[in-house]
């Protein structure tokens, strides 16, 4: 049942679709809204856990940390930080009663879970707040978020290919270079299906350009690499350069289509090709436009886009810029104390993503204008609202991969999501774990993060170890900035056939995985799940903080700490490991229900069947198009029998919810194998080969 309550006069953040009514009276049960207006708070028991936030740092329970919701251009994801790039304004309030709630508000939310008060949750807004506030109870957490992913509509769907592996680097610079990447995948059979172009492909940093010295004949590039069953994948910015004979700038001045100041000039900020505008997503008719441009990229066969810098990030504004400069001038020369020169820093450091500058420009929002920093963390959303909804129209048999790097709930029916400028750090494949699930329940099921970590060097072992956790998460991309050390998996020799079969089995679970992605975007479901979802009455599993439920059949354990020769796993229900080191090389366990040391070398993943169930594997191909999806081998932990349903489509078109795509699996005990559906499947046993 979902409830809302209505605060004020919120202003439409085109999140929720389909309204409840609002309650006429009352306020919001479970909580004390505190006369200041703005605040909610609920005290909460030492058993509950508080799940939910998407991306946010720390554990999947949420207890312990002040969490803010204001998009920003973060690149240290340091414990002691509180807000990332996104805001996902849902909690799940989870004990013997549990519910949860969600704030539909787009500016700045403070959400202290126990920070002030080790017992209280407080929710709070900078301002006054007009908004609106939903409540869902129901069933358990599941039930509860299945509920609310119903409330805020379908998840969007990526392209089969969209679950290969995929190679990044800021920059891949040429077409030979991408080749050479390419080249050396092919030549080593490391399976690949995406290479990523980063900001370097366009001219001078503007968006809808591509560099004809670097990347001369682009679409027949494209062609190319299409041949090579390869997809390029190109980064779009928020900034549109200020550049005269630019069309995107003129069309956007003439139009009247960037965000404006008070005095109405359009602001200037700047990014990657210096000073740029920007498009007022919030403005339907801006963003109509500047999807309409993804067009000039769709017809050269680009079926992919990664969204960027739309929280957005500023590196200044010129008007700061002028100002500091004004200060430094006034500081040149002069002997400069300790106080001096923090101000000197202070001048340099508060020019990026300064917070007066947001409230320094405006949008015009269904012909009336707001300022910016009072919507902030909408603008990601739309920008990736402007390309979804132009992709509707101009691709519409089509999915396209689109993943955001800014986002707030709403934005997750037009993209997924990359969780941004992580680092080669243990801690942040932990947190990769950790966040995964609190994505799933906020509607972004296609994510990922940079796999082997994008600041800062990779080693081998923490790129094997990233791998062996990233082989299951539905957007697999290893990406690095530049000036880190290369960190394509062929880079390291030594463990190239590590890396080879890892990635291979990958290839080899997708029928499984895709399934299940498919299954929890059609029906409002989750890809991870927290293992108290599950085993809610178990009281161990609810404490556990590093290992996830996929779908309804598997468990994982990934490894991350550096040098740790295994881990410790707990099984809430007699399980079986599977140890696999290639999809030909495997070995199986039957395990009690209880806690266990598991070692795992470098070179393996290991996953849990749990009791009754089986999963549908592929011989392995090197890419998706060479995955036959209608032969499976299925491994199973069968005591009676074990009933899977199994979801497969073409993985390019939308008739998603045609019921062909669905077969029913059947294993029992003697493993004998049958299909029912009208799939045609050939089935066998998983088996060593
Ligand atoms: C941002 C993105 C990163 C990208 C870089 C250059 O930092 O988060 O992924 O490589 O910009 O475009």
């Amino acid at each position: 049942m979902i409830q809302l309550y209505r605060y004020g006069k919120p202003f439409e953040t085109d999140t929720i679709l389909q309204k409840p009514e609002v309650r006429p009276e009352g306020t919001l049960p479970y909580f004390k809204t505190e006369k200041d207006g703005r605040s909610f708070s609920c005290p909460l028991k030492a058993e509950t856990a508080v799940y939910g936030l998407g991306e946010t740092v720390r554990g999947i329970n949420k207890r312990g940390w002040l969490y803010v919701s204001n998009c920003t251009d973060e690149p240290a994801h340091t414990e002691g930080k509180h807000s990332l790039y996104a805001a996902h304004n849902f909690l799940l309030i989870a004990d013997a009663h549990s519910f949860g709630v969600f704030f539909d508000y787009p500016g700045e939310l403070t959400f202290d879970i126990g920070y002030t008060d080790l017992n209280m949750l407080r929710v709070s807004a900078r301002e006054p707040a007009d908004m609106d506030v939903y409540l869902v109870e129901g069933d358990g957490p599941e039930d509860i978020v299945r509920q609310f992913r119903g409330l805020i509509g379908r998840s969007y769907i990526a392209p089969k290919w969209a679950f290969g592996y995929g190679q990044s680097r800021w920059s891949y610079y040429t077409a030979d270079e991408v080749r050479e990447v390419v080249r050396r995948h092919r030549e080593n059979h490391i399976p690949l299906d995406s290479v990523y172009l980063d900001i370097d492909y366009m001219e001078r940093y503007k968006d809808f350009t591509v560099n004809r010295e670097t990347f001369p004949d682009f679409p027949g590039f494209v062609q190319e690499m299409k041949k090579q069953k390869i997809h390029l994948v190109p980064i779009i910015d928020a900034g549109v350069k200020i550049e005269n004979g630019y069309d995107v700038y003129e069309e956007g001045i003439k139009n009247g289509y960037f965000c404006k100041k008070e005095d109405g000039t359009p602001f200037v900020g700047a990014v990657w090709p210096g000073k740029a505008h920007f498009p007022d997503f919030l403005d339907a008719r801006a963003r109509e436009w500047f999807g309409g441009k993804y067009k000039c990229l769709l017809d050269q066969g680009i079926d992919g886009f990664w969204n960027d810098m739309n929280e957005p990030a500023i590196f200044y504004s010129e008007d700061r810029l002028n100002r500091a400069f004004a200060e430094i001038k006034k500081l040149e020369g002069r002997n400069l104390d300790v106080k001096k020169y923090n101000d000197l820093l202070g001048l340099i450091n508060d020019l990026s993503n300064n917070p007066e500058d947001y409230a320094s420009f405006y949008h015009v929002c269904n012909g009336k204008r707001v300022r910016h920093d009072r919507v902030h963390n909408l603008y990601g959303y739309h920008m990736t609202r402007a390309a979804g909804e132009a992709f509707e129209k101009l691709e519409p048999e089509k999915r396209i991969l689109m993943f955001s790097r800014s986002s707030c709930i709403g934005m997750h029916r037009y993209g997924g999501v990359w969780t941004g400028d992580n680092r080669s750090w243990w801690s942040h494949l932990l947190m990769e774990i950790q966040m995964m699930p609190s994505l799933n329940m906020c509607g972004f099921l296609y994510a990922g993060a940079d796999i082997g970590g994008f600041g800062d060097d990779a080693t081998a072992d923490l790129l094997l170890r990233w791998i062996a956790f990233g082989l299951f998460t539905p957007l697999m991309r290893n990406h690095a900035t530049l000036g880190t050390r290369e960190q394509e998996v062929y880079r390291f020799p030594e463990a190239l056939p590590a890396f080879r079969n890892l990635i291979r089995i990958r290839y080899a679970l997708l029928p499984y995985l895709y399934s299940e992605y498919m299954k929890a975007a059609l029906r409002d479901g989750m890809y991870f799940k927290p293992l108290a979802f599950v085993y809610p009455d178990d009281p161990d599993a609810i404490h556990v903080q590093d290992q996830l439920m996929i779908g309804d059949e598997l468990m994982i354990a990934p490894v991350y700490v550096q040098n740790a020769a295994g881990r410790s796993v707990y099984l809430p229900e007699p399980m079986k490991l599977v140890r696999m080191r290639s999809p030909k090389d495997f070995s199986e366990e039957n395990l009690e229900k209880g806690h266990h040391y598991l070692p795992v070398p470098l070179d393996e993943t290991i996953f849990f069947i749990r009791a009754d169930r089986c999963i549908p594997l592929s011989e392995a191909g090197e890419s998706v198009e060479e995955i036959d999806f209608g032969s499976l081998a299925l491994l199973g932990n069968v005591q009676t029998k074990a009933v899977y349903q199994y979801y497969s489509d073409d993985g390019y078109g939308k008739d998603y919810d045609n019921p062909s795509h669905y077969a029913t699996i059947t294993m029992d005990r003697e493993e004998n194998v049958t299909a029912e559906g009208k799939m045609p499947l050939r089935l066998a046993v998983f088996a060593h080969h």
